[in-house]
């Protein structure tokens, strides 16, 4: 099947369902849809809608009967959580992606947008990870569970479009930061978790913070309006089997970005490296040069995301996931 992209705005007054749009990235969906004018937009939290439900999701499908679904719910965590849960992560993701996948069939929804995540390529992809080295090798062993499962929907939008010829699609987004993001130790990924060590270091006065590793590892990071803007972009733009790499194209060392994180804070004191820890991969790069041939690129830089998530974090501190 060839890919296209074809300019078909969406239409502002269908019902449109962000599954998971209290989620750091359906939270920038729905804000961003509602901007953009989409009137109609549905959303239920996983207390109102546990989309592990089979029947009750089925029965939310055909009541609402949405026109587009952004698939923005999973169950999501850092590479502790996925290591330690990982029957949950397997099978939680399945039954919740299956279920609205198949809810989304029986009732013709016309555009869904699933995702995936970039730590399901092969861990030793070669760099920059391009849209084809999916299944060409082992995974990291740590979020295997979650990788299957996302790898599973990504083909069930695959089998959809062979099947049926809808023109469902799925994205690929690198490591995402910003407003809603889970700050929890337990759960949060590595920019939050130096936003929160950070800031609590340079509020109880330490003098000293001890990150894991060497620093070396390079990573990518995306502010999650630019996720939503993207993704917005490839519902209206993007009809095609591949999922499609999402990210800014450009990555750091760990340690430049808590230097950054620690600039922007405010924290002054020590900061050391506990290099017994593993570091992981040496380099997570997507090449995001399909979606940059579609006319999208990234727009918010790594110092100014930093600075508004900071911002943001410092006013929530009280309610947000901890
Ligand atoms: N965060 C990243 O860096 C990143 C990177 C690449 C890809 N992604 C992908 O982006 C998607 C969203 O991730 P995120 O970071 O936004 O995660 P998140 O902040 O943890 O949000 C997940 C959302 O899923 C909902 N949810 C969880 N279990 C549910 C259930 N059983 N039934 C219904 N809803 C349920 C939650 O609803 P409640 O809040 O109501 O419980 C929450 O709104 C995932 O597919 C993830 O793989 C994320």
């Amino acid at each position: 099947m060839t890919e296209t992209f074809t300019p078909a705005p969406l239409d502002r007054d269908a019902v449109t369902y962000v599954a998971g749009h209290r989620g750091l990235v359906g939270s920038a969906i729905w804000r961003l849809l509602g901007e953009q004018g989409f009137g109609r937009l549905v959303g239920k939290s996983s207390k109102e809608l546990d989309l592990k439900d089979r029947d009750a999701t089925f029965e939310f499908f055909a009541e609402t009967k949405p026109k587009y679904v952004v698939l923005a719910a999973a169950k999501v965590g850092g590479i502790l959580a996925n290591n330690t849960y990982p029957v949950d992560f397997l099978s939680d993701n399945m039954r919740m992606q299956v279920n609205a996948l198949d809810a989304a069939l029986a009732n013709d929804v016309e555009r869904v947008l699933f995702l995936g995540s970039s730590c399901i390529y092969p861990k030793l992809a070669p760099q920059p990870i391009k849209e084809e080295y999916l299944l060409t090798g082992h995974l990291e062993e740590t979020n295997d569970a979650y990788a299957i499962a996302k790898i599973a929907g990504i083909l069930q939008i695959q089998a959809v479009r062979r099947q049926y010829g809808l023109p469902w699609i799925s994205a690929m987004p690198t490591n995402l930061y910003g407003p809603g993001d889970n700050f929890s130790p337990e759960g949060s990924h590595v920019l939050p978790a130096l936003i929160r060590r950070y800031d609590e270091a340079r509020r109880d006065g330490h003098d000293t913070v001890t990150n894991w590793g060497t620093g070396s590892p390079r990573r990518e990071f995306l502010h999650v309006n630019d996720m939503a803007e993207a993704c917005l972009h490839l519902l209206e733009h993007y009809d095609g089997p591949d999922q499609v790499n999402v990210g800014t194209g450009e990555d750091s060392t760990i340690k430049e970005i808590a230097n950054v994180v620690a600039d922007v804070v405010g924290y002054t004191g020590q900061i050391e490296w506990d290099t017994t820890k593993p570091d992981g991969t040496p380099q997570k790069l997507l090449d995001v040069s399909k979606l940059a041939e579609s006319g999208w690129t990234a727009g918010i830089g790594l110092r100014e995301g930093i600075t508004s998530t900071v911002e943001w974090y410092r006013e929530h501190v009280d309610s947000i996931r901890t």
